[in-house]
């Protein structure tokens, strides 16, 4: 489905990639597969119209489950890969120079239900050459619907893959994946060329739910499909909140958001409905990742100016603001500034195992309250393009077609090789070909040597014909064939 985002540069580029691509053009901003599913199918409720998976994957088998009430029609339909492979890809199609939310869902099923995933399970799953997130499902206690959710930038990409790693136990699996085109101008740190970072998710919070509430809310309401959870009293893990108050159902004005300012994240309308209202928060969250001890935040205030039109009679509001996070503070100007409704704080060193976030303000007599609408933070990465060397890719390439292992896709060494090839990693290159039993058949072709880095190639155990093509001579590093 084709939706707008008011952003010229990805509506010019989307634009003209459709004129270029014909009416049959799979790039979009939103790309919703529905892993498993036999049949596309519009999702009414949401406003979106999910695919299957067959154009983006070719391996693994596809399950269904009973459908029962309570969850997207998504998570009732997967695919599984009990395959040969050690490593499963899905290829997906981006828009060059674009910032994308990538969302994975995996559900795996109740208990008793003849289709649910058999436990334990465990596997990683990665995208480009990053690890997205590890899951592991142990116990019953685990058949819960977890999403992972990352920000990435596409730079020069017209695709990305999306990976499934066997793990130690258990039949990797998928139940949904999403990709949404955000603003030009959101997740600055995800584009900034020659130090890009990929962010994963850690909470996304709407402020000042009502207590009970353990809903999120999704598209249409934020325009780019981001998940805002609540924060209900009940469920939000405070160690404390310091005088804070929930208000609901404040209503103020608005303003376009400037689309050249760097950082502008564009929160949801609803976002700032309610909100926490205090003097000060302080609260802390568990730490969820210990491979990076660098974190992203965004802080989304009301719009505090006097001339809003919010109904703040009861309240009167700071102008000034500290906030702090792990070892990072700063102040944020609140008042008269047109936009300045938000804070980003793009690099926070944790130290231990919580985030502690602080929004405090400065001592003003004339002053009361703080009101925080919204909270975001992901965990901060290098964005990891390793590839293989491109010579090797186009090599490796003639040999799937000719060897009809077409199914193996994704890049050949990264993040992990293909279990039937050996690369050198520090350079990018294929080392050894183990075609052992791989029941393939045909001449074996010219192009193998083309693979000038090889020292090993094992053949055996097939049904190949034809003589070992000369051009092997030419490959002087190799001593097994
Ligand atoms: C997942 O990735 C982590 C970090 O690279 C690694 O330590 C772990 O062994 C991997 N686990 C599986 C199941 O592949
Ligand atoms: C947010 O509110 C503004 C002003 O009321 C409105 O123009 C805009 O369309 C709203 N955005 C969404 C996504 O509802
Ligand atoms: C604001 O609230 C007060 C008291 O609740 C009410 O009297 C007043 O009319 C409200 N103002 C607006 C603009 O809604
Ligand atoms: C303002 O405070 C008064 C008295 O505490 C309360 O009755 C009223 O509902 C409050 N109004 C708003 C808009 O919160
Ligand atoms: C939050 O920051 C303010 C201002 O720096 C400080 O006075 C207050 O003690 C802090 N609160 C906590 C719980 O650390
Ligand atoms: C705030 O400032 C006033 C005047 O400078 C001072 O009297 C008061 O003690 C201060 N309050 C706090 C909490 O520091
Ligand atoms: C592989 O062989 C085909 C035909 O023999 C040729 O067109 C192609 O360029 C070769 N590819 C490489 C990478 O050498
Ligand atoms: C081997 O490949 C042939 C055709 O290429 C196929 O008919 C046969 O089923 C395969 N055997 C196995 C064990 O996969």
């Amino acid at each position: 489905m084709a939706r707008l985002i008011y952003s010229s540069v990805l509506l010019t580029l989307y634009l003209s990639l459709q004129a270029f691509l014909g009416s049959n053009a799979q790039l979009t901003d939103f790309l919703s597969i529905d892993c498993g599913a036999t049949n596309p199918y519009n999702d009414v409720q949401l406003g979106l119209k999910w695919e299957t998976d067959d154009n983006y994957i070719k391996t693994g088998v596809t399950k269904r489950m009973k459908e029962a009430q309570d969850f997207p029609k998504q998570l009732y339909s997967y695919r599984s890969f009990p395959s040969r492979s050690n490593k499963n890809c899905y290829i997906m199609p981006v828009i060059t120079h674009t910032t994308y939310l990538l969302r994975v869902r995996l559900f795996p099923g109740v208990v008793g239900e003849k289709y649910s995933v058999a436990l334990p399970v465990d596997f990683n799953v990665t995208f480009v050459s990053n690890l997205f997130f590890t899951y592991s499902a142990l116990t019953d206690k685990d058949r819960v619907d977890v999403i992972y959710e990352s920000v990435f930038h596409s730079f020069q990409r017209e695709e990305i893959s999306l990976c499934l790693l066997q793990g130690s136990k258990g039949t990797p699996f998928i139940n949904s994946i999403e990709l949404r085109g955000l603003p030009d101008t959101s997740y600055h740190v995800t584009r900034d060329v020659g130090d890009a970072k990929v962010l994963v998710l850690g909470e996304r919070l709407n402020m000042g739910t009502k207590p009970g509430d353990n809903s999120f809310f999704r598209y249409p309401d934020d325009e780019f499909d981001r998940f805002w959870w609540s924060t209900p009293r009940t469920r939000f893990p405070f160690n404390r909140v310091d005088g804070s108050s929930m208000i609901g159902d404040l209503f103020f004005k608005f303003y376009e958001p400037n689309t050249n300012r760097i950082g502008e994240n564009w929160p949801p309308n609803r976002t700032y409905i309610d909100a926490w209202v205090g003097p000060e928060f302080s609260f802390e969250l568990p730490r969820k990742r210990e491979d990076t001890n660098k974190i992203y935040t965004a802080f989304y205030f009301k719009d505090v100016r006097p001339d809003s039109q919010a109904n703040f009679s009861n309240y009167s509001f700071v102008e000034w603001i500290t906030v702090t996070v792990g070892d990072v503070s700063d102040n944020i100007w609140l008042c008269c500034l047109r936009d300045e409704n938000w804070g980003v704080f793009e690099d926070v060193q944790l130290y231990d195992r919580f985030i502690h976030v602080n929004v405090s303000h400065k001592n003003d007599s004339s002053i009361e309250s703080i009101v925080l609408n919204g909270f975001e933070y992901y965990y901060k990465y290098d964005f990891d393009i390793s590839s293989t060397y491109s010579r090797d890719i186009r090599a490796v390439g003639d040999l799937l077609v000719s060897f009809q292992l077409e199914d193996f896709q994704g890049d050949p060494c990264f993040p992990v090789s293909w279990d039937w090839l050996t690369c050198d990693l520090d350079a990018s290159r294929i080392q050894k070909l183990k075609l052992s039993h791989m029941n393939i058949s045909g001449p074996i072709p010219e192009n193998i040597s083309s693979l000038v880095e090889l020292t090993e190639i094992y053949l055996d155990n097939n049904n190949l014909e034809g003589p070992i093509p000369y051009s092997l001579t030419s490959l002087t590093k190799l001593r097994i064939l």
